[in-house]
């Protein structure tokens, strides 16, 4: 039996019904490649009844024909309301461990900066980790940090979190890279100006027909999204990676997440982490 759907107390909107579900999820999908499973029925009509609030609409029928009709406007807070943001600093720690290592050797033998591309940074917590992984070892670097999701994106980009969620820091870490608010900053961490200059933030749908022209990557992290997306949108995702990691890069992926398996010139090189070797 399908889950009941009860509204959220003080929800003044009608239950999100089968043929608005239908619809969100279609619109989700052309918009972000997201494939929404029928038991997020709830979380959907959790997320949207917040914004039929802001736009005060009052049925998710009105609702998605504003999605629909605003492309620049709704489309955009629609999407951001749908994504799931979930990380934390140095999430699977094995990858920055290996990302150390290979910053060693480019330090070693290269003279230009390691380009590295965080695909799907969230709230930044990804990208920071990256920088300072990289500060630390010493290791020139160009990090562009990029996300479908517009607010995760300016929190990222603000760079100051909450004490709380630095958690996973070790205390070194904290001292060489953050700064510690007082007064009324108390309890927030502030990303220092020589984390800050390694990372760009910048808004990227990894499933938009056309992607800006970027720069070869040495390193592609692209970790948790990918679960969201079909077979199909995965192997599209992997084949567009080929034109821009450099041969010999390094794509790291989520734990839930092998689709790099599906390319012949990605071998395996560590848990979830695959070395790129063109024929
Ligand atoms: C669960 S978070 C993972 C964050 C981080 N990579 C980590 O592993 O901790 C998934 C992120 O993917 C983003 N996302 C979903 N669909 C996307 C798309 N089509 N293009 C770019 N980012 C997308 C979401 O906005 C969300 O911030």
């Amino acid at each position: 039996m399908g889950r009941v759907l009860e509204p959220a107390a003080g929800d003044t909107a009608a239950l999100l019904g089968e043929a608005e579900f239908e619809l969100a999820c279609r619109l989700i999908a052309e918009y972000a490649g997201i494939k929404l499973s029928p038991h997020k029925r709830y979380m959907v009509h959790n997320r949207l009844t917040r914004r039929l609030r802001a736009r005060s609409v009052t049925s998710f029928a009105a609702y998605l024909q504003l999605v629909q009709a605003e492309p620049a406007g709704e489309r955009e807070a629609f999407v951001n309301a749908l994504t799931t943001n979930l990380t934390s600093f140095f999430r699977e720690p094995h990858h920055f461990e290996l990302l150390r290592v290979r910053a060693q050797q480019h330090r070693e033998r290269e003279r230009r900066p390691l380009r590295v591309w965080c695909s799907a940074s969230s709230t930044g917590e990804e990208a920071w980790s990256l920088a300072m992984t990289l500060r630390e070892a010493a290791c020139p670097s160009d990090i562009l940090a990029t996300d479908i999701d517009t607010e995760a994106l300016a929190t990222g980009s603000a760079g100051v979190y909450p004490m709380e969620r630095t958690g996973t820091l070790t205390p070194e870490r904290l001292r060489a890279h953050w700064l510690r608010g007082v007064g009324a900053n108390a309890g927030w961490a502030s990303a220092r100006p020589e984390l800050r200059a390694l990372v760009k933030f910048a808004p990227l749908n990894l499933q938009s027909a056309a992607w800006p022209a970027m720069e070869p990557f040495d390193v592609i992290f692209c970790r948790n999204v990918v679960i969201y997306f079909d077979r199909e949108a995965q192997r599209r995702l992997l084949g567009r990676f080929t034109s821009v990691l450099r041969p010999g890069g390094l794509l790291a992926v989520g734990h839930a997440e092998s689709f790099p398996a599906m390319h012949p010139a990605f071998k395996a090189c560590g848990r979830t982490a695959y070395n790129y070797q063109p024929g």
